[in-house]
């Protein structure tokens, strides 16, 4: 198997997309730290993935949950081979109406912490030439009304992710993003209120469904974390049916 005996972190790891990258890289062998605010779905994966996933409870907000998680990669499974930023919560508004709270909430989640993550992981990723996969979003590429917010922070984390990749690559660290489109719970709640919405992102997208986040997603993330992506480093994978291309 690819990821055999490798450690993973994976930020909001208990559900969703991230929920299918722990899965998957469990199934190829990996063992996963899943850091996620939501105590019954980390209780819920480690019921279901036995030893192999170690979850830590904790808001990605907090600098302190980011060293934590290294420490417990470390204490649990010996050490630290890959890092996998996907949590990120924000709402959605127009510009005018998007509040201070609300800017804060993306620029927290999910700058913030891939900000904390990366610093906190980055000399166990030395010692292992590891591999750093963090998200970006179709939304922000084509600045899709009412996601200044998020748009912001996800375009803010791709910065980082291409400077990273150049400042990391003599250590040998790799710095990839994956942008992906999956029927999460989050989305199929948002495919109920908003079905007009749903129906159009599903026409637009050339595969003509959304991904499914551990079929679809995760095996993209794991091949950017293998040793197969070895020569990939400061890319945007589109993980998206085909919706969005980057020239
Ligand atoms: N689902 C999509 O179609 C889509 C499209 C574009 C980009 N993305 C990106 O993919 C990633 C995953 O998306 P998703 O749809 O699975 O999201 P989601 O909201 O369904 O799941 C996110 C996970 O992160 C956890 N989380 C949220 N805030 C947290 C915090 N402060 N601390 C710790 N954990 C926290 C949640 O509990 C949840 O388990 C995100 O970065 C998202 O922006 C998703």
């Amino acid at each position: 198997m690819k990821l055999e005996n490798e450690t993973f972190i994976v930020t909001g790891g208990a559900s969703g997309i991230g929920l299918g990258i722990t899965r998957r890289l469990i199934s190829e062998g990996g063992r996963v730290v899943a850091v996620d605010i939501d105590a019954a779905a980390g209780e819920r994966l480690t019921e279901e993935l036995g030893d192999k996933a170690h979850f830590v409870h904790g808001d990605v907000t907090d600098a302190q949950i980011a060293t934590t998680s290294v420490a417990e990669a470390l204490n649990v499974f010996g050490g630290l081979n890959g890092l996998v930023n996907n949590a990120h919560a924000s709402r959605q508004k127009p510009f005018l109406e998007l509040e201070q709270s609300d800017w804060e909430l993306s620029f927290s989640t999910g700058f913030q912490a891939t900000l904390n993550f990366m610093r906190a992981a980055h000399d166990e990723l030395a010692k292992t030439k590891g591999s750093v996969v963090n998200f970006g979003s179709g939304a922000a590429m084509s600045g899709q009304v009412g996601q200044a917010a998020y748009a912001a922070a996800k375009e803010a984390i791709r910065g980082i992710s291409r400077v990273t990749a150049n400042e990391w690559a003599p250590e040998g660290i790799r710095v990839n993003v994956v942008s992906p489109l999956a029927l999460t719970p989050g989305v199929e709640a948002w495919s109920k209120s908003q079905p007009a919405q749903y129906e159009e992102t599903v026409a637009k997208t050339p595969l003509g469904r959304f991904g499914d986040p551990e079929t679809d997603v995760a095996p993209i993330v794991a091949f950017l974390l293998s040793s197969d992506a070895q020569y990939m480093t400061g890319q945007t994978l589109m993980a998206d049916g085909g919706t969005q291309k980057l020239y």
